[in-house]
């Protein structure tokens, strides 16, 4: 057979492969129960809702959600989003600051495309997600990592990383049950980090998927609130569906029409139908509400039946109980993680290993990650058994 990789392109002979995604992609058979992704339980879909939203949509008359439709996205629900996020930031905002995207990960694409040259310094959450790192990754950036802690992205740290010289042209944070340690950023670093922005000049892109899948945590203002330089990423794949590929970023107008460009031809636009079905459900009053405190409570009863779990098969392992999202983060100090990960995949259980989260994805490492979102209660709890006794 004729092999066509020698005509493949730097960029695309340089994406990182991992020998953690060989591992995982070998796990993914029924006998492995999985704590690695992040896949929400299905049960959690809201089905009658779409069923519904959807019907309605395709047998509206026009035709438009089946139609080709524009790059910035649906205008109904570029202002449903404008609106909802102008209450959270204080300040109204506008449907022209809103780009409609295919998931926040082409945000996240788009966006490291926009910003980021060759050799520009891109400053992440280390451990940081995953796909933030492979998208800005592609750009082939100078990292700058800064530590996280229970409060979030260690504003002090970027700080005296500028100070020391450092000129970040982009920082990314998750700000809420940040994926994959959970950890909240705290309003003070928000604050801080909006100031350093400003007098700095970099951007802030503000990523938040989890933000309502809240336990007892109370929410808290985005960046936003305290800078205009700032990019705000959302996305219905952890609340609605991620099927549906809805996801957006609210900026600048300028911004987004220069990402929008970007977006114009990666794939003209984000899907008419998914579009329809997610404004249709933001319209109804008090649904995305309704929708965030059933999460909550359901995921919070998962997330202690896995924490009591794990506490209970791998004694001296310190977690962190979790105040909202669908990760729990521990830490088992003596144990590398990343030798462990085959033999838990052997007896069953998979999960990932925290070196998987750094850019520079320093080997050696005593921390985990592990989703309670997509298995049932004796699913979680086996899972837990089978990796204390491997571990
Ligand atoms: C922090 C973070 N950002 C972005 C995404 C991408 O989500 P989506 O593209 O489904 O909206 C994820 C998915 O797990 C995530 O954890």
């Amino acid at each position: 057979m004729t092999t066509l990789t020698h005509l493949l392109t730097d960029d695309a002979r340089g994406a990182r492969s991992s020998v953690i995604r060989e591992i995982l992609a070998l796990a993914d058979t029924e006998d492995v129960l999985s704590l690695a992704g992040g896949m929400p339980d299905p049960a959690t879909f809201p089905i009658d809702d779409l069923v519904v939203a959807s019907s309605a949509a395709i047998r509206d008359g026009s035709g438009a959600a089946l139609q080709y439709g524009r790059t910035e996205g649906m205008p109904e629900l570029r202002a449903l989003l404008a609106h909802r996020f102008g209450d959270r930031c204080g300040r109204a905002r506008t449907t022209d600051e809103v780009l409609v995207t295919s998931g926040s990960q082409q945000a996240l694409d788009l966006l490291g495309r926009a910003f980021v040259s060759p050799g520009d310094t891109v400053a992440i959450e280390d451990p940081g997600y995953l796909g933030a790192i492979q998208a800005f990754g592609q750009r082939r950036p100078q990292w700058l990592t800064v530590p996280v802690d229970r409060h979030g992205l260690d504003t002090a740290d970027l700080e005296a990383s500028i100070r020391r010289g450092a000129r970040p042209k982009l920082v990314y944070t998750v700000t809420d049950f940040q994926n994959p340690t959970g950890a909240v950023l705290h309003p003070d670093r928000r604050r801080h980090l909006a100031a350093l922005a400003d007098r700095w000049g970099f951007v802030v892109i503000e990523d938040d998927p989890y933000g309502q899948i809240r336990f007892d945590e109370p929410e808290h203002a985005p960046i936003a609130r305290w800078t205009d330089r700032v990019v705000s990423l959302g996305t219905t794949s952890k609340t609605i569906a991620p099927g549906l590929r809805i996801g957006w970023a609210i900026a600048p107008p300028d911004i987004v029409s220069a990402v929008a460009r970007l977006k114009q031809a990666a794939d003209l636009h984000t899907s008419s139908l998914g579009q329809h079905l997610v404004a249709d459900l933001l319209s109804r009053p008090g649904w995305m509400a309704a929708r965030g405190r059933s999460l909550g409570a359901f995921y919070a009863d998962r997330a202690e039946i896995l924490r009591t779990a794990l506490t209970a098969a791998l004694p001296g392992a310190t977690i962190e109980p979790p105040r909202g999202g669908l990760f729990l983060w521990a830490d088992l100090p003596g144990t590398d993680t990343r030798a462990l990960l085959p033999r838990a995949v052997a007896a069953g259980v998979a999960f990932v290993p925290g070196s998987a989260f750094s850019p520079t994805d320093d080997g050696a490492t005593t921390t985990l990650r592990a989703t309670f979102a997509t298995l049932a209660p004796d699913g979680l709890e086996e899972a837990a058994r089978r990796l204390g006794s491997v571990a």
